[in-house]
């Protein structure tokens, strides 16, 4: 299987955890697409979604999935999403999208976050993929340069704005040993408005597809 087919293998082994007559949190990117075309089927067994990102809400209305607004709902069983890393102690680095932010709130209201990858996100250490950072546009310049204290080579996404208005810094050349501490910490810089450090609260289960299958691992 190539990588996508692998991508939608763990996204279709998500599928059973998504609870008749509720509302399920859903991510963004090309792994939480395949779980979106997958829920497609179920639409009339679940209550509808909350998206992490307008594409998503896209993506999940086009399908006749009903959107909720996250205002709306005290909780959900469930939040399915992808990551660019994932550590043996399901911490995630995630935003290779733009939609950290999105994501990190809406599965803060949900039970369990099922994380679905193909088997070449998993990592030893998290950093070698640049650690996304949502920052308010007039603190673009200080938060990098506080990132590069932190030892991390910070760059602008050229071109990008996320869907709460703000921009991306990029941050390079990171090895993460803390990863609960190094994400407060990034947070505690003003004008971070978020980080893609999923740590503090990461996954709970993990489906990573590889050549033998999906593999399921629970946070211990
Ligand atoms: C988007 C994300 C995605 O989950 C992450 O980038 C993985 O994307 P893909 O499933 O396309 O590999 O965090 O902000």
């Amino acid at each position: 299987m190539n990588q996508d087919e692998l991508k939608r293998a763990a996204a279709d082994a998500a599928l059973e955890y998504v609870v008749a007559g509720e509302i399920v949190g859903v991510g963004t990117g090309s792994t939480a697409n395949h779980f979106i075309d997958g829920l497609a089927a179920r639409r009339k067994d679940i209550l509808g979604a909350v998206a992490s990102s307008e594409a998503s809400a896209q993506r999940l209305a086009g399908h006749g999935i009903r959107l909720f607004d996250l205002n709306e709902v005290d909780t959900m069983p469930v939040y399915v999403d992808g990551a660019d890393e994932i550590d043996a102690g399901l911490s995630m680095i995630k935003g290779g999208g733009g939609a950290l932010t999105r994501e990190k709130i809406v599965a803060a209201v949900a039970e369990r976050f099922v994380c679905i990858c193909d088997a070449s996100k998993r990592v030893a250490a998290l950093g070698s993929f640049p650690l996304p950072v949502e920052v308010i546009p007039m603190a673009r310049a200080h938060v990098a340069r506080r990132l590069g204290a932190l030892g991390g080579a910070p760059r602008l996404r050229e071109g990008f704005v996320t869907d709460n208005g703000n921009l991306i810094l990029d941050v390079h050349g990171l090895s993460i040993a803390d990863p609960a501490t190094f994400e407060a910490e990034i947070d505690h810089i003003a004008g971070v408005v978020s980080n893609g450090l999923f740590a503090i609260r990461g996954a709970d289960v993990l489906l990573l597809a590889g050549s033998d299958g999906v593999e399921c691992q629970l946070r211990s």
